[in-house]
């Protein structure tokens, strides 16, 4: 008994040690043992956005707040001067040692784009965003793709509607093969291969990516803590997310081994094979088989999801807002007119729907934070002390929803990106992709995508509510990112 009282006592000192809140932190919640803050970052009944915890601590506490995912120092930070600052700052572009699949499956090696860091960073970034450019990544030269996947997907929306013409009053589930029409041109830059929707195991594969990220939480220490990830209950989500991770990277590692079996110098026909000319040169090995994976992986993670679902919330916002669905399409109709497929040429043209666009990326805001950074030494932030190794949550939902800067944050109004000309006009005070060093690597190929797959349905088909249906629900799930709840809907081909 004596040993028992003994023991718990060390252990409540340990952690009274371990999670002292550092001196001179941000100021926060109250840190309880083994816990941390987390008891104040879940939601409650009323949340409308899973960032609603976040916003209220932003509330009490300011723009740094200082937090603890169990006994794991972390920053909140918020306002756009401070985000801004972060972004730009060499001592904050690091990302903490989280295991994501690939680190698991390559020794707990950090690899790829998202969660390298310092030069290998660098080298890797330049490399792929060069290399990707080349075969047309955020090009005018990938609309050709861009639209046959469009025939595509306009082919399944003709197809449900001719084979269930009764779903009209209860709603059509028309967005269900949108994530694997989204990757589909990525996936082709990078390893030159279209798959048809016939092919169920990527359809399987782009619903994997869906669920990874839905079963994702920013703040969890699971990741952090690799004892915490072999507690069955708590483990739970991550060892789902594993197995969808793991299967997708065995995808992508097939794909590698094709091209590196069918490898031929003198006809590089995709990124893929690019990336295997420069393993075959690189004398150091930091550009390897295992790298090659990671970043594939990356990319299809992310080009994949956020595309999708950005998509899938204009939509959304063009159902509940029937009357600024009509003004895009008289644009479209004005600008393009009705026997062609809008372009990213057009766009410049197309003001209202851009204005659409951003209003919709910012209202629903997909990355509400960016993923979290890190510190690798004690930094001074603000006259405040940041210790070696703290989590630092970079709040863009607080730039974007600034009620300082927008007025309205909550309303939906397009309006605000139209000019007293009539013409977009960009707001630089928002970071839809982020800011600085760490800024999206996909930021022109998903404005595009998303612009040419929006407009496009909105050209040929009206988008209602069904009549007899649930409307289209208005709730935002959580995960790495936030997304709209699946919702069915009646289309009206137009044209
Ligand atoms: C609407 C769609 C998208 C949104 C809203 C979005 C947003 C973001 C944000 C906020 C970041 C973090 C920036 C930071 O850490 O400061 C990011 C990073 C990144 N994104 Fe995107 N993204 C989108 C689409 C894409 C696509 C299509 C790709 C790939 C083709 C992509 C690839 C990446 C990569 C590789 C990074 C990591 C960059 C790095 O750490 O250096 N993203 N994205």
């Amino acid at each position: 008994m004596i040993f028992t009282v003994v023991l718990c006592l060390i252990t409540l000192f340990l952690l009274y040690v371990i999670q002292k809140r550092p001196k001179n932190f941000p100021p926060g919640p109250r840190n309880w043992p083994l816990v941390g803050t987390l008891p104040v970052m879940i939601g409650q009944p009323g949340d409308n956005h899973p960032f609603n915890p976040l916003d209220r601590l932003r509330q009490k506490h300011g723009n740094l707040v200082g937090l603890f995912l169990g006994i794991q120092p972390a920053v909140l930070v918020s306002g756009y001067e401070n985000v801004k600052e972060i972004s730009a700052r060499e001592d904050f572009t690091y990302r903490p040692d989280i295991t994501v699949v690939q680190h698991k499956m390559f020794h707990y090696e950090k690899s790829g784009l998202f969660f390298v860091d310092g030069e290998k960073w660098k080298t890797q970034r330049r490399f792929t965003l060069r290399h990707l450019r080349d075969f047309g990544f955020g090009k005018q030269s990938m609309d050709h793709y861009i639209h046959s996947e469009i025939d595509i997907l306009f082919a399944v929306f003709r197809d449900l509607m001719a084979k269930h013409p009764e779903q009209k009053e209860t709603g059509h589930d028309f967005l269900k093969v949108l994530p694997a029409v989204a990757i589909n041109t990525l996936w082709y830059i990078i390893a030159g291969e279209i798959h048809g929707l016939e092919n169920e195991h990527f359809i399987r594969l782009t619903r994997l990516v869906l669920k990874f990220f839905r079963l994702g939480d920013q703040t969890s220490p699971v990741p952090i803590y690799r004892l915490l990830q072999h507690i069955p209950f708590i483990n739970n989500n991550f060892k789902q997310q594993e197995k969808c991770g793991e299967e997708i990277m065995t995808f992508i590692q097939e794909a590698v081994v094709r091209h590196v079996d069918t490898f031929n110098e003198n006809d590089m026909r995709d990124f893929m094979d690019v990336y295997i000319r420069e393993m075959k040169k690189d004398s150091d090995g930091s550009f390897s088989e295992n790298q090659l994976i990671s970043i594939c992986m990356d990319l299809f993670l992310a080009g994949t999801e956020t595309t999708a679902s950005t998509t899938t919330f204009t939509l959304r916002y063009l159902i509940k807002y029937p009357e600024i669905q009509e003004k895009v399409r008289n644009e479209i109709y004005q600008v393009v007119g009705k026997d062609r497929l809008p372009s990213t040429e057009d766009m410049p043209n197309l003001h209202y729907c851009m204005a659409v666009l951003t209003e919709s990326m910012r209202h629903s805001g997909v990355t509400p934070s960016t993923p979290p950074k890190s510190t690798v030494k004690d930094v001074n932030f603000q006259g405040y002390n940041i210790p070696k190794g703290c989590m630092m949550i970079v709040n863009l939902r607080s730039v974007n929803m600034d009620e300082k800067h927008l007025g309205d944050p909550e309303t939906f109004r397009p309006e605000r990106f139209i000019g007293p000309d009539g013409k977009f006009r960009k707001d630089e005070k928002l970071m839809l992709f982020g800011s600085g060093t760490r800024i999206c690597l996909g930021e022109p190929f998903a404005k595009n995508t998303t612009f040419i797959f929006y407009t496009s349905i909105v050209q040929n088909f009206k988008l209602e509510a069904a009549p007899y249906g649930p409307k289209p629900s208005e709730v935002i799930l959580d995960g790495f990112t936030t997304a709209p709840e699946p919702f069915k809907m009646t289309m009206t081909a137009l044209n």
